[in-house]
């Protein structure tokens, strides 16, 4: 019989080091009110020495677990997908090391690799596995230490970025039309844009180029104006064919939860889409731009604040380097959020 993948769980983790605004306008020409206004956000956290994105997909990964009411054991799930730009080492991946600090068995585990389309890349993901039937219940992770990459003297692209993870449970169900069903995905990618907002160095392409290794090389660099506007029409496009799939109009839909990149993006694709901009989910005043835990994260806050709940018409957005992007309807479930 064909099995759909429901939504049971959500956590998220965030490290504790606040980073503000002003804390960055004491080194950088920058200032809270270009900060805030070009991009709403207002702090993020950053990873503290010591800390990896491992660390905090663990967290995020405990917290998920338990809103799903499942004990970090072996069969708990089969399978663990970790969303994210930032791994720990190149090489191996770094979702089995998170596999097996959770104590989950030797279940199959890898990392997707989307940029901040990632998280909605890894859900896709992992539905199609348990629809397959490969997969009877799937831990999906983002999680970023963005400061990890970061130049912290670019005020282009160091006052965007946060760290942090959020997690979700995906489990098998025989009903289509039970809550917390993904309904439709929508993913697609355009590498003609590859440098549009990557990291030169550190992989194979430096390694070809010859022995000389610049540190400089191995940071973020972000064309922002042109990702910008590839974000609104790519993530306005992606939800497009999704609605029409799901058989949804735009006003149908309860809450827009887009990737959190810039306040104006999330507008912009609001004013695209003729959806009601008070129906979008924002929480980048606090965290920034997380990359692939920016949705879970967002997901999690909005189950806290009491803006989501069960029966709510949910579409997530994601869009990212790559040129990456992807979208995911739902109908939202009873889900507690640790
Ligand atoms: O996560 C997925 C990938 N990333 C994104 O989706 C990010 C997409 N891009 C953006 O969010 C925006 O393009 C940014 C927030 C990165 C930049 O905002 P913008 O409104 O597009 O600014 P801009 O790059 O067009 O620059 C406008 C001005 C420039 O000065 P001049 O040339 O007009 O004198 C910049 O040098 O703002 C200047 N500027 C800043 N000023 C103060 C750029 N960054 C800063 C800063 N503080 N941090």
């Amino acid at each position: 019989m064909t099995q759909h993948a429901a939504l049971i769980g959500l956590g998220a983790h965030l490290p504790p080091r606040q980073v503000t605004n002003d804390d960055l306008s004491r080194t950088l020409d920058t200032s809270d009110e270009w900060i805030a206004t070009r991009t709403g956000i207002r702090t993020r956290r950053w990873a503290t020495p010591g800390q990896a994105t491992g660390d905090l997909a663990v967290e995020a990964g405990h917290r998920a677990l338990k809103s799903a009411g499942l004990a970090p054991e072996p069969g708990a799930v089969d399978v663990l997908v970790l969303a994210t730009t930032t791994p720990d080492h190149p090489c191996p991946a770094t979702a089995p090391r998170v596999a097996a600090r959770l104590g989950l068995g030797p279940i199959a585990a890898y990392d997707m690799g989307a940029a901040c389309s990632g998280f909605v890349y890894a859900l896709a993901t992992a539905a199609a596995q348990i629809s397959a039937g490969q997969a009877r219940r799937v831990l999906v992770i983002g999680a970023e230490t963005m400061s990890s990459l970061l130049d912290t003297g670019d005020r282009t692209t160091a006052v965007i970025f946060g760290d942090g993870a959020g997690a979700a449970v995906l489990t098998a169900v025989p009903d289509a039309a039970a809550p917390g069903v993904l309904l439709a995905t929508d993913l697609g990618s355009d590498g003609s844009g590859f440098d549009l907002a990557y990291v030169p160095g550190g992989g194979s392409r430096e390694a070809a180029a010859g022995p000389v290794r610049d540190p400089a090389a191995h940071t973020l660099t972000m064309q922002g104006e042109k990702v910008f506007a590839h974000a609104v029409t790519r993530m306005a496009d992606s939800v497009t064919s999704l609605l029409g799939r799901v058989g949804w109009a735009a006003g149908d839909v309860d809450r827009l939860v887009g990737h959190q990149a810039n306040i104006r993006i999330l507008t912009s694709l609001a004013r695209r889409l003729q959806f009601p901009v008070e129906r979008l989910v924002l929480n980048i005043d606090r965290v920034g731009n997380t990359s692939a835990a920016s949705i879970p994260l967002a997901l999690t806050d909005a189950v806290a604040a009491g803006e989501l709940t069960a029966g709510d018409r949910v579409v997530l957005a994601a869009f990212g380097g790559g040129l990456s992007w992807g979208s995911i309807a739902l109908t939202w479930p009873e889900i507690a959020a640790v």
